[in-house]
């Protein structure tokens, strides 16, 4: 798997930077009044929801669920329904969740979540049509146009008159890790996958229903690398063959170690280049991924942790980014936590540091930490 393969062989080690002193922190002696940036901080999460701080600034916040927990914990849906007016179904559009068998389509578990989004007025994000990964045994990858069409049809036609699914990841991580896991060194697909292929898929989702926003969705472009350069050159020839692309999706999953050394310079130009082309930019899987080494105290973690939050968002909104979705919302479901996906094994081998596995805005008693502050304030700064 190779994407496990990636999260469980990276070794980042950067000496972190010196904690910065951050600004928002800092008390206003001189004002009796607490000025709106101390309001939001000093206010519990339930007095500034993060989907009321976005739309203040025409933007959209929200985060991955999952309908299996929506269903049975109260607390969690009050939670999604508070702060979110955007979701993305961690797995229930899944390739493997609506068509398990072929030509048999399920979508109890998708209809549950757009149901939710229709009663608490949340935008749904349709993921994903075409992954290498959440596919069912039968299914080929690439698989051949046909199955493409029949899958495209039968699950772009279940939510084309759907009043909240608004958007689709048409397809997830075309862009192999390095130049090793590809065949075509321009734009770096996986093996076996044909530009044409992509292009081909792009066109069917417009011929079944082009009124959702389509997205190409990706990990590891969050700077000037390897990948990035070929994901760029793919978006530029899905525009030139004149079919609909609306918007990239950055997944920024960040790493904890090297956050501190974030090529800012390199997402910067990444953003721009997006904007450029005229396909709207926006952030999709939003998290942290913890790995080694730690800092000494929790407090400290999460505050590292708020501090990446802050810096990234506010590249992101001064690139007039309008959507942000976290990868997840708490920790108590972060997908870093389960077995398969915890990031080394570091973790896997040491339940005593699975306490730092937590990545989110909320904590897993669903309190807000200094994550929540620092995407709050993110947005709240936003121009
Ligand atoms: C992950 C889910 O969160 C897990 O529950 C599942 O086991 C595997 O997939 N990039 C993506 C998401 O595009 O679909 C992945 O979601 C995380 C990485």
């Amino acid at each position: 798997m190779p994407y496990r393969r990636k999260f469980l062989t990276r070794a980042g080690y950067t000496t972190l930077s010196a904690l910065l002193t951050m600004g928002f922190l800092q008390k206003d002696k001189q004002k009796e009044e607490p000025s709106a940036k101390e309001l939001v901080l000093n206010y519990t999460a339930k007095n500034y929801p993060l989907r009321e701080l976005a739309a203040a600034k025409g933007k959209r916040y929200g985060a991955a669920i999952s309908s299996d927990i929506l269903l049975k914990d109260k607390d969690y849906a009050n939670l999604i329904a508070r702060e979110c007016s955007i979701v993305t179904p961690n797995g229930e559009l899944k390739w493997n969740a609506t068509e398990p068998q072929q030509g048999l389509f399920t979508f109890e578990s998708a209809d549950a979540i757009a149901n939710f989004c229709q009663k608490h007025n949340i935008d749904m994000h349709g993921h994903t049509l075409f992954w290498h990964m959440g596919k069912p045994d039968w299914l080929p990858y690439p698989p051949t146009l046909k199955m493409i069409e029949r899958h495209v049809k039968g699950v772009m036609g279940h939510y084309r008159n759907s009043k909240v699914l608004k958007s689709w990841d048409i397809a997830n991580e075309i862009i192999a890790d390095n130049e090793n896991e590809t065949d075509n060194p321009t734009y770096g697909l996986r093996k076996g996958v044909k530009p044409e292929l992509i292009r081909d898929l792009f066109l069917i989702a417009a011929s079944v229903d082009n009124s959702k926003e389509f997205y190409l969705n990706d990990f590891g472009i969050e700077g000037a690398t390897w990948k990035s350069e070929r994901f760029l050159k793919m978006v530029e020839y899905l525009k030139n063959s004149g079919v609909k692309i609306d918007g990239a999706g950055i997944q920024s999953h960040l790493w904890f170690s090297t956050a501190y050394s974030f090529d800012e310079k390199g997402f910067n130009s990444v953003l721009k280049r997006l904007n450029d082309l005229e396909v709207k930019p926006i952030i999709t899987e939003l998290d942290i991924i913890i790995d080694a080494p730690l800092p000494d105290s929790i407090e400290k973690l999460d505050q590292m942790i708020a501090d990446s939050y802050k810096r990234y968002l506010d590249l992101c909104f001064a690139a007039k980014v309008d959507t942000v979705i976290t990868w997840g919302l708490t920790d108590r479901h972060t997908w870093i936590r389960h077995p398969d996906w915890m990031p080394g094994k570091t973790f896997r081998d040491n339940p005593n540091l699975w306490k730092f596995l937590r990545p989110l805005p909320f904590d897993e008693k669903f309190q807000p930490k200094p994550a929540y502050n620092a995407i709050a304030q993110a947005f709240e700064q936003a121009t």
